[in-house]
């Protein structure tokens, strides 16, 4: 495997992590961030990393953190995008990198829900523009989506996908830019679902989280929904379907419970209620126990 030198920018909650596998794997990375806060904690977010899950001590050498995109970003092989979600910052930036990389250099948008067409939609050299949609943490969560455009070309998806199956990510080919991608669209449709099921007093959120963890969820990590439709029989599933499907929640918008849960600032563990009650200590517990079990997973994979 060839070594390269990698631009990431942003080094907050996903760039950090991008950065961290990327220099596990080996490679040079330098990272830009405008803002001095997240560079100054990136050293202490970064080893944090490598002691949870046991890195070379040598690989955060490898590093190095910029406040100026050229130079850092000159000379870059590939560049993951890893800056807020708005997608005017995100095409400045892309324009910024084409004036800063060959036409070679493969430009990644780390984005959750804005199509890279769009991102890329300003650049002469549209083929090396690619969607890698890491999942968070990224130095923990094996996928990546990696989505082509009706623009990339099938060297760029290649060659992304070469570069994060060697540095021990799971790359899946996503052949369509759309909205979610794969993973947000599986994991929406079933939080429609369990919001219309809590709104339509059929259960509580304890319960969706109960059925999710110990039943379905807990062989989920090992049997894909296709391999245990196979396993189960497709005729099987057909009989459910028939029985089910008409029943299902098939909003084409966010259920009314979701938007009052805002408007009234029950947004979740960071403001002690969402769908369910927080204390700081039972969130931190959350956060913990999820840490603890995806760093088990990593490991137990190397
Ligand atoms: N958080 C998630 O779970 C998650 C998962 C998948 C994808 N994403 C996507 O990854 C991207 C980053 O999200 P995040 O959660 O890491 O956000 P974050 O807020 O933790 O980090 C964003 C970083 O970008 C920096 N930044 C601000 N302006 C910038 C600029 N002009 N140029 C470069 N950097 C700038 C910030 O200082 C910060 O360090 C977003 O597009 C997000 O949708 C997030």
């Amino acid at each position: 495997m060839s070594t390269e030198t990698i631009g990431v920018i942003g080094a907050g909650l996903m760039g950090h992590g991008i950065a961290y596998l990327l220099a596990a794997a080996g490679h040079t990375v330098r990272i830009y961030d405008p803002s001095a806060e997240w560079r100054n904690t990136l050293p202490e977010r970064l080893e944090s990393a490598r002691a949870l899950l046991g890195g070379d001590p040598a690989l955060l050498g490898r590093i190095s953190a910029h406040d100026q995109m050229p130079p850092a970003m000159t000379g870059t092989t590939f560049v993951f995008e890893a800056a807020p979600e708005k997608l005017p910052l995100k095409q400045q930036l892309f324009a910024e990198l084409e004036s800063l990389t060959a036409p070679e250099t493969i430009l990644a948008s780390n984005s959750s829900a804005i199509p890279s067409t769009r991102i890329g939609e300003k650049l002469k050299h549209r083929g090396r523009v690619v969607g890698t949609h890491f999942w968070n943490p990224p130095h923990l969560v094996p996928l990546v989506e990696v989505t082509q455009n009706e623009f990339t070309s099938d060297a760029t998806v290649q060659k992304t996908i070469a570069l994060l199956r060697d540095a021990g990510r799971k790359p899946v080919h996503v052949r369509k830019d759309i909205p979610g991608f794969v993973g947000n669209r599986l994991q929406h449709a079933l939080k429609r679902e369990a919001i219309a099921l809590v709104a339509a007093g059929v259960c509580d959120a304890d319960t969706i989280d109960e059925v999710v963890k110990s039943g379905f969820g807990a062989r989920m990590a090992v049997l894909g929904p296709m391999e245990q439709t196979d396993l189960v029989g497709v005729d099987l599933t057909l009989d459910i379907q028939n029985t089910v499907m008409a029943d299902l929640d098939r909003s084409t918008e966010p259920t009314q419970l979701i938007k009052d849960k805002v408007a009234q600032g029950k947004l979740g563990m960071r403001t002690g209620e969402g769908f369910r009650k927080w204390t700081p200590e039972s969130a931190n517990a959350v956060r913990e126990r999820l840490r603890q079990f995806l760093a088990e997973q990593a490991k137990a994979k190397k």
